[in-house]
């Protein structure tokens, strides 16, 4: 066992988890996006970033992959930590402005507007989809390719996958081809109707109805009130 200081608390850990685990264990909600339980952590979004001081420096550091050590001193909610969170969220947000994962995000972060030129694609190349190919469903149908701002995420070849069973695990678990957010009027708008409302498929239809179509309840509303 590695006792360490979590917001100031001496809590215990198991040797080999990582900063994560061991806050969601202790019930502190730490935000990701490109980390899955049943995944091999991957460190794309930086989103989950904690503040470590390890009695040497104190650095920002990526929860999903930094393991427990003995006497380390973690703050996950400083004002740097959520200055950081917010920024990356605000990038990724410009990047994809209509995923609902994103914008809910927002809303629980109050991140309030957005400062960069919007463009609009559709992944955040968190890397999800590749690991669930991979590791399980067994298959590595699709891989990276470019560096910077012409990576992507693609076929060998960009030619149809001969491995690729088409079970839709990869668009399953993406965060951004779900649900698209139908409350955004302008370019940069942030909404949160989703948040303050309570959709009306989930009583019917659980999660299901959710990552198939949006029930619209947030825009009808809107419409009630206007
Ligand atoms: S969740 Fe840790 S880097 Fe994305």
């Amino acid at each position: 066992m590695v006792i360490l200081t979590m917001n100031g608390v001496r809590v215990q850990a198991e040797e080999g988890s990582t900063l994560l685990e061991v806050a969601r264990f202790y019930g502190i909600d730490i935000p990701t996006l490109c980390y899955h339980d049943e995944l091999t952590p991957y460190g794309a979004c930086r989103l989950c970033m904690v503040e470590v001081d390890d009695g040497r420096r104190t650095r920002l550091v990526a929860s999903c992959l930094y393991l427990v050590r003995e006497g380390i001193k973690v703050k996950t909610h400083t004002e740097r930590v959520m200055k950081g969170r917010k920024l990356i969220l605000e990038l990724l947000i410009a990047r994809c402005p209509n995923s609902k994962t994103l914008q809910d995000l927002a809303s629980k972060m109050g991140l309030d507007k957005v400062r960069f030129k919007m463009e609009n694609k559709d992944c955040i190349l968190c890397g999800l989809c590749l690991r669930m190919c991979a590791e399980q469903m067994g298959s590595g149908a699709i891989g990276f390719v470019g560096r910077g701002q012409k990576r992507e995420v693609v076929t060998p070849f960009r030619e149809a996958s001969e491995i690729c069973r088409n079970c839709g695990a990869c668009m399953y678990i993406c965060p951004v081809v779900e649900t698209q957010c139908r409350g955004i009027k302008s370019p940069g708008e942030l909404c949160n109707s989703c948040l303050i409302i309570t959709p009306q498929c989930s009583e019917k239809y659980g999660q299901v109805m959710c990552t198939l179509d949006s029930c619209g309840a947030c825009v009808e509303k809107e419409k009630k009130i206007v």
